[in-house]
């Protein structure tokens, strides 16, 4: 197997990489567009109940309820607890077994890729600024006052319904964590652990009656240097932005 930096995985990622100074010129392959939804018109057909039980109808209501919100109500701070949960809710550490903590999100091999940043703009009782999710201590740990969410949405394409969020979350892969074991294949579980997390969040946030928007689009050189993380060994994913309705 090459070296990390060998793999057809490191060259896909500088490949798809967007940059303030390409993001416009860069050419994009000329992909022909298709259907919205496959069906098999021949095949013999089941029609399908839609009305759930209790218990069914406890997330039922969370999942039909959630839309990507990019409007929040700022003048009503998240309160610590909330955001204690949505941690938790995203990547909590819920079992052990053997040597691994497992956690509120499916992980491939349990390897557990993913970290979490957090900008934390308008929290009761947290300074605002970048932090880093310690799951093992279940703590946040500070990193920088400075960063606020007008820095989350400038590299985020300069989305600027970011700036109002209480809370920016940003999703780093380690890439090693799972490529040392599956390869270039192990590459791929780091985006589907990132969704797992990322909807996790967006349910657990449809809870305290919030919401959020997941974030893919973002500059990446600028979006982990904002991080402080060394590119080479891990780098942003996906993102998400949450707030009061
Ligand atoms: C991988 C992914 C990346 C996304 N990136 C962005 C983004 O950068 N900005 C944004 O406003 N919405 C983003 N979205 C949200 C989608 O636009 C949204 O999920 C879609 O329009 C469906 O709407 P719904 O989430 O309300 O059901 C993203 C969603 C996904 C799954």
């Amino acid at each position: 197997m090459p070296e990390l930096y060998k793999t057809s995985a490191w060259e896909f990622l500088e490949k798809s990489s967007h940059d303030r100074e390409t993001i416009r010129h860069r050419p994009r392959p000329e992909i022909a567009d298709t259907a919205r939804y496959k069906t098999y018109p021949d095949a013999e057909k089941t029609e399908l109940p839609v009305e759930w039980s209790p218990q069914e109808a406890r997330i039922q209501s969370l999942l039909q309820q959630r839309r990507s919100l990019r409007r929040y109500n700022s003048t009503e701070p998240l309160e610590l607890s909330d955001l204690s949960f949505l941690l938790w809710a995203s990547q909590g550490i819920t079992a052990r077994m053997g040597g691994h903590f497992l956690r509120t999100s499916p992980s491939a091999g349990a390897l557990y890729p993913i970290e979490t940043y957090l900008v934390v703009e308008n929290v009761t009782g947290v300074e605002s600024g970048l932090y880093h999710f310690d799951v093992g201590h279940f703590q946040l740990e500070k990193l920088s006052a400075k960063v606020r969410s007008t820095e989350a949405a400038r590299v985020c394409l300069n989305q600027d319904f970011i700036v109002d969020a209480h809370l920016v979350f940003f999703w780093t892969a380690v890439f090693r964590r799972s490529m040392a074991k599956y390869g270039e294949r192990g590459f791929r579980y780091l985006f589907l652990d990132a969704g797992h997390v990322c909807q996790n969040l967006l349910l657990a946030a449809e809870a305290l009656d919030c919401g959020g928007c997941p974030i893919a689009a973002f500059y990446d050189q600028e979006a982990n240097r904002l991080l402080g993380i060394n590119d080479k060994h891990e780098t942003l994913v996906y993102a998400a932005s949450i707030g009061r309705k």
